[in-house]
């Protein structure tokens, strides 16, 4: 069976989404479980973009070893020479040049003729292979192009040396029907597209970014670019897990496959969602909270009588574990260890042990610990922050019939300083004596988010905050069986994050 590639773009497409920035060491993290569940190319970044991304591909580069990775160029000499320089060291290396060819963006963005646009096509595209082999190029907004337009400029792209032409419907416009027909058209019209690889690219602005990464797939395209959550610009991109369950579920109608480990799933899905504070939405195809939930009586009893009746796909293979285990303040390190391997979760010595010395804290907090508990326990970590202030302590009196106040002492290195502010409930008066401790910029709580995270009265609770100064947006989490004090380890960590 042909198998298809997949291309994720969570570093960067994904990550251009308000919000969604990420820390190097967070990049990394994703890029390894990319790696695991057996991502075929990784976009790592737009290297030119910053100093911060130029290291992420770098390191990413220079870490990853089974995937190929890649970075984003504009079709300019200085975005190529800091891609190649990014990537210079990686094991499969790839360079991703585009320019725009549909009239729209020639026109008014670009500002550049037709003429002119084949001529830095053939151009870049020849200067980019003359530092790696693997070149993809890509019409932006090729799906809004003119076809005779963009057959002449990916028919220049692969003369000039490109080993990937992909098709992005930047803007989210086309119908599956469309992308069919359109991908049928290059394969029969492009001179050398058999040499090629066909890849497709697609935003979901009118909801059909999968429906056309798959309408492409069937209609012969080799590659789908996609990413983790479905995470990108605006309304997003092909979301993968979308995409990868598509063909396994329905390869005798898309005639193809993919390499990825498809029990990795459930685990890379709440890693990006963690990792970017985002809640995991609870209708979410695939990985949402009800994917594979029946409630409705009819629907429970058809799955008594045969899962198949309601279930097109198993929660196994996502990697979801059917029977629940349970933990308490006398488990021992290996038994929890072994849980987390079933469940997916690799732990080095020193991660390992510093879960253990949380999980101690919780068991004496909660008495019984659940798979959810566990989970929470590695993946919903403070997000990472190299240096920052930590909390020390805290009180907060608060009532019906009084002023809230709290006192709140955090350490700062090895200093530690306190504050007392009254507010409006014990959570306002928390922060304000947070923000006379951190000197943060300017900023304000954009919004405040708390759930549960397992069941019961002493169930975790995990708060999300997300803090705004001037046009950056930054994510802070917190999680703790007190409310209060999830509450104010997620807003330290969005101003230590915002520091
Ligand atoms: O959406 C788009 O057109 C892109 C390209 C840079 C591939 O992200
Ligand atoms: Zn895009």
């Amino acid at each position: 069976m042909r198998k298809i590639t997949i291309f994720d773009t969570t570093l960067r497409d994904g990550e251009q989404s308000p919000g969604c920035s990420m820390h190097i060491t967070e990049k990394l993290e994703i890029a390894m479980a990319m790696e695991r569940m057996r991502v075929d190319v990784i976009e790592a970044g737009f290297a030119v973009a910053s100093q911060g991304d130029f290291e992420a591909v770098s390191k990413i580069a220079a870490q990853i070893k089974e995937s190929t990775v890649c970075s984003l160029a504009r079709a300019v000499v200085k975005d190529i020479d800091m891609a190649y320089e990014a990537l210079k060291h990686a094991q499969s290396p790839r360079i991703h040049t585009f320019l725009a060819t549909s009239p729209v963006h020639m026109e008014y963005k670009l500002k550049m003729t037709p003429e002119k646009v084949l001529q830095t096509i053939g151009d870049m595209v020849r200067y980019a292979k003359t530092k790696m082999s693997d070149i993809e190029f890509s019409a932006e907004d090729a799906c809004r192009s003119e076809r005779d337009f963009l057959v002449k400029a990916v028919s220049t792209a692969i003369e000039a040396g490109a080993t990937v032409i992909n098709i992005p419907d930047t803007v989210g416009y086309v119908t599956p029907i469309e992308m069919f027909d359109l991908i049928t058209y290059l394969r029969n019209h492009v001179h050398g597209m058999e040499n090629v690889a066909l890849s497709v690219h697609c935003h979901n602005d009118l909801g059909l970014a999968v429906a056309n990464s798959l309408a492409a797939a069937r209609a012969g395209a080799d590659q789908i670019e996609c990413t983790i959550n479905g995470l990108g610009e605006r309304a997003g991109n092909a979301a993968m897990e979308e995409v990868v369950m598509g063909i396994q579920t329905r390869k005798d109608f898309y005639q193809c496959m993919t390499g990825i480990d498809t029990t990795r799933i459930s685990t890379t899905s709440k890693l990006v969602y963690t990792t970017l504070g985002l809640p995991v939405p609870i209708n979410k195809a695939i990985v949402g909270t009800n994917a594979f939930a029946h409630e409705a009586g009819i629907h429970q009893h058809g799955m008594l009588a045969n899962r198949e009746t309601y279930e097109i796909m198993t929660p196994q293979s996502i990697g979801l574990l059917q029977n629940q285990m349970v933990f308490g303040k006398h488990s021992g390190r290996h038994a929890i260890e072994k849980r987390l391997n079933e469940m997916g979760y690799e732990l080095n010595k020193a991660e390992l042990d510093d879960l253990m010395e949380r999980f101690k804290q919780l068991a004496d907090r909660k008495r019984s610990i659940n798979d959810s508990d566990l989970e929470a326990l590695v993946t919903k970590q403070t997000l990472y922050v190299e240096n920052g202030y930590r909390l020390d302590r805290f009180t907060v009196n608060c009532g019906n019939y009084i002023t809230s106040n709290a006192v709140v002492r955090l350490k700062d290195g090895e200093k530690l300083v306190e504050a007392v502010a009254i507010g409006d409930g014990p959570i306002d008066a928390a922060y304000k004596a947070i923000d006379m401790l951190i000197k943060a910029p300017p900023h304000i709580l954009d919004d405040y988010t708390i759930f549960s995270v397992t069941e019961g009265n002493d169930a975790l609770g995990e708060v999300i905050v997300r803090i705004k100064s001037g046009d950056k947006t930054v994510t802070g989490r917190g999680l703790s069986t007190d409310i209060i004090e999830s509450s104010i380890l997620a807003y330290i960590n969005g101003l230590n994050r915002l520091l």
